[in-house]
């Protein structure tokens, strides 16, 4: 485990970056800053090490002209309808920091804290952050450690665990934008992608689910046999043109496997995902529009990188249908997603 300083705050505080490699030579970088990942540079069959994580160079750009890449976010991933949302009768109001109408990413506050790094093991870091009571409008205080292990299987295992003195809604998840080319100024659209879901949940056009949870047969939102992200990405469906691509939860199928592969046949990399969580926020990068320059100086356009926001389905506090996500004060929260790597 390697720490060094890799930049300062308009605040002043400092934010350092850890770097674990593995026996095959894979890295994994973490940041203090929004318990982020900073890169996941992977062996290609050529023989390259390549980052398959699109994002930025420098601190400045995940502090200035961040879309969360490579985040933590929480408390509440993805949005929050009207930010608001009751629990125990109790009505709670949440920082709307969409549109001034929608809660998302919890307000943001993750993505933006500077988390407590403890590295117990050689390729393992453990980043904690207690959200104070109250903060941005959620009930309680709730501590929340979130573990990044690269194992020697080129596998990068997150764990998840939250505590909170109140009932609370709970939904973390990381907003690492991939891109298995590993190559700045690439698109991911003729990425092979499998989702094992066999429904989504369409949404309004504030990307609040509407609570229809909607076979994927026969229509664009069909992954269930691998498809390259782009083969349906400009068809006439509302939902996607409305979200300029996909930006969407699937309601993922329970399985022992990997519920989703990606695969990319220039580098021969496949990205196998495992998780215990329900859903999957499927988003590919379709409002990167080139304004924001990204790692190696080169603008991060229009589907430059494709996020798996494994999750809870969005909106969950306010729709009583999906599979829940509220915990008990003091009750452990706890969750896994694991990305696997292969060439
Ligand atoms: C956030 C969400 C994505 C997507 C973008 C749109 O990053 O996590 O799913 O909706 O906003 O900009």
């Amino acid at each position: 485990m390697e720490k060094t300083l890799f930049g300062t705050l308009k605040d002043g505080r400092e934010v350092y970056k850890y770097s674990m490699t593995n026996k095959n030579g894979m890295v994994l970088e973490v940041l203090t800053y929004g318990a982020t990942i900073q890169a996941i540079k992977v062996p290609s069959k050529n023989g390259e090490l390549l980052d398959v994580a699109v994002g930025f160079d420098t601190l400045d750009g995940h502090e200035n002209y961040s879309d969360y890449q490579g985040v933590t976010v929480g408390r509440y991933a993805n949005r929050i309808h009207n930010a608001q949302f009751t629990i125990n009768g109790q009505k709670y109001s949440v920082t709307a920091n969409e549109k001034g109408k929608t809660c998302l990413h919890g307000g943001g506050e993750f993505s933006k804290a500077i988390w407590e790094a403890t590295a117990d093991t050689d390729n393992s870091i453990v980043m904690s952050y207690t959200s104070p009571n109250g903060s941005c409008g959620f009930p309680g205080a709730m501590k929340t450690k979130v573990r990044f292990t690269l194992t020697d299987s080129n596998e990068v295992a997150i764990n998840y665990t939250a505590i909170c003195s109140a009932d609370t809604p709970v939904n973390l998840t990381n907003h690492t934008y991939f891109n298995l080319k590993g190559k700045a100024g690439t698109d991911v659209l003729s990425h092979e992608l499998r989702i094992d879901a066999d429904s989504f949940t369409p949404t309004d056009e504030d990307s609040i689910p509407t609570g229809e949870i909607r076979p994927v047969k026969g229509t664009a939102f069909d992954f269930s046999e691998s498809k390259p992200i782009g083969k349906d990405i400009g068809e006439s469906d509302p939902q996607l043109v409305m979200c300029k691509g996909y930006d969407h939860n699937f309601c993922l199928n329970e399985t022992a496997g990997a519920v989703i592969t990606a695969y990319e046949k220039e580098t021969g990399i496949t990205m196998n995902v495992y998780t215990d969580m329900p859903g999957v926020q499927l988003y590919t990068g379709n409002f990167l529009d080139g304004s924001v320059i990204g790692k190696g100086g080169v603008p991060l356009n229009k589907h430059a990188g494709f996020c798996l926001e494994t999750q809870f389905y969005p909106d969950t506090p306010n729709q009583p249908t999906f599979p829940q996500c509220n915990f008990r004060a003091g009750e452990i929260f706890r969750s896994m997603t694991r990305y696997e790597f292969k060439c």
